[in-house]
């Protein structure tokens, strides 16, 4: 039998292992064009905290009762297409099963001989993708600038302060342990990083930690951190709005200040970001991100939990920062 997780019910708050189910059911037979996948890793993401609700989004909602789908690297173990071979490894949006079959369409091949396969979910995937078109589309960091990152020891964040580092700002992390803290500052090089669970006073934290202000703002978190970075920006400061991941499961919006008076008086930009909308810039981002990790100047890191069924609690840990850098789950 092969297993499969669906879509339970829809979570209201923070989600729990009662909002999905584990299922048995065939192992598909492929037809002429299609292939047949063994899943090898699971991406899980915090976005798709917003697509188990239906709730109008850029992107439409999982359906209950039907398996829940996000980034994939899966192994061909047969193969009635032209373009794919028995032993090919393929990365894509594919749904949380085991086993499953696929006419190819919208995967891509990915080489373990050229990066761990792991990699291809993380940093030369949609998480690496983000932080660097994020940072240079809308952050537009230059040398000197300060660059403060929220979310900054996961998969996203950990990516940012690096690029910023080498495009030479002065980088400051926010994240939620003092492990975390330290692995910033040691593994990642960020000039600085703060605790947001023990610090009172966010604003006066930054201020501290950015003398001259903040320049570019990547943040991956909103509400509470975000409106203490908002009160130390600088003139023609860019705010890259990534993720809300701490308003992800509020049943109702907080509100916060009023971030108009602050983008007003400081000629600056607030923008959200969607990596779908990027498509173009892929291959050359994925390029120069490769080229980074082999010369040494990226590095990366995963919290990888194992099994399958394990795949729901992966996700709920990802709102408990139970993960440094990329989420993934090893089938
Ligand atoms: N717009 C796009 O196209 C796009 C693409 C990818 C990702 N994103 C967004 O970018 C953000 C980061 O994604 P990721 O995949 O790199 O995830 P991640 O940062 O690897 O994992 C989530 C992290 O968020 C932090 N967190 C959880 N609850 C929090 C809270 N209440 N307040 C502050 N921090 C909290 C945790 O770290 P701590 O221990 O530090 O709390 C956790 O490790 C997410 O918001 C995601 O939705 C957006």
């Amino acid at each position: 039998m092969n297993q499969s997780i669906i879509l339970a019910k829809r979570p209201i708050g923070k989600p729990s292992l009662s909002d999905f189910k584990l299922v048995n059911e065939e192992t598909p037979q492929i037809e002429n064009g299609e292939i047949l996948l063994k899943t090898s890793y699971i991406s899980v993401d915090p976005y798709l905290r917003g697509r188990m609700s239906d709730a109008k989004s850029y992107i439409p909602p999982f359906q209950i009762n039907q398996p829940i789908s996000s980034g994939i690297i899966a192994e061909v173990v047969e193969s009635k297409s032209e373009k794919f071979s028995k032993g090919d490894f393929v990365s894509g949006m594919l749904a949380w099963k085991e086993i499953q079959k696929s006419n190819g369409e919208g995967l891509m091949k990915v080489d373990p001989a050229k990066a761990p396969l792991s990699a291809y979910l993380g940093i030369l995937g949609m998480t690496g993708l983000t932080a660097y078109l994020g940072l240079n589309e809308i952050g537009a960091p230059k040398k000197g600038e300060s660059l403060v990152v929220s979310g900054a020891a996961g998969a996203v964040g950990s990516v940012v302060g690096q690029i910023g580092k080498i495009v030479g700002c002065r980088v400051i992390g926010i994240a939620g342990s003092d492990e975390k803290v330290e692995m910033l500052k040691s593994k990642f090089g960020f000039d600085d990083a703060i605790n947001y669970n023990t610090t009172e006073n966010m604003s006066k934290a930054i201020a501290a930690a950015c003398p001259n202000g903040v320049d570019v703002y990547f943040d991956n978190v909103g509400g509470e951190i975000s409106d203490g970075v908002l009160m130390n920006i600088n003139k023609f400061a860019r705010m890259v709005i990534c993720g809300s991941i701490s308003v992800y499961n509020e049943t109702s919006m907080p509100v916060g200040p009023r971030v108009e008076p602050f983008l007003i008086k400081n000629s600056a930009l607030m923008q959200g970001f969607i990596i779908n909308n990027y498509a173009p810039k892929f291959g050359q981002a994925i390029a120069q991100l490769a080229i980074w990790l082999k010369e040494g100047k990226l590095t990366y890191t995963e919290t990888v939990v194992e099994g399958f069924e394990n795949t729901p609690q992966a996700f709920i840990d990802l709102f408990a920062g139970k993960n440094k850098g990329k989420m993934i789950v090893k089938i």
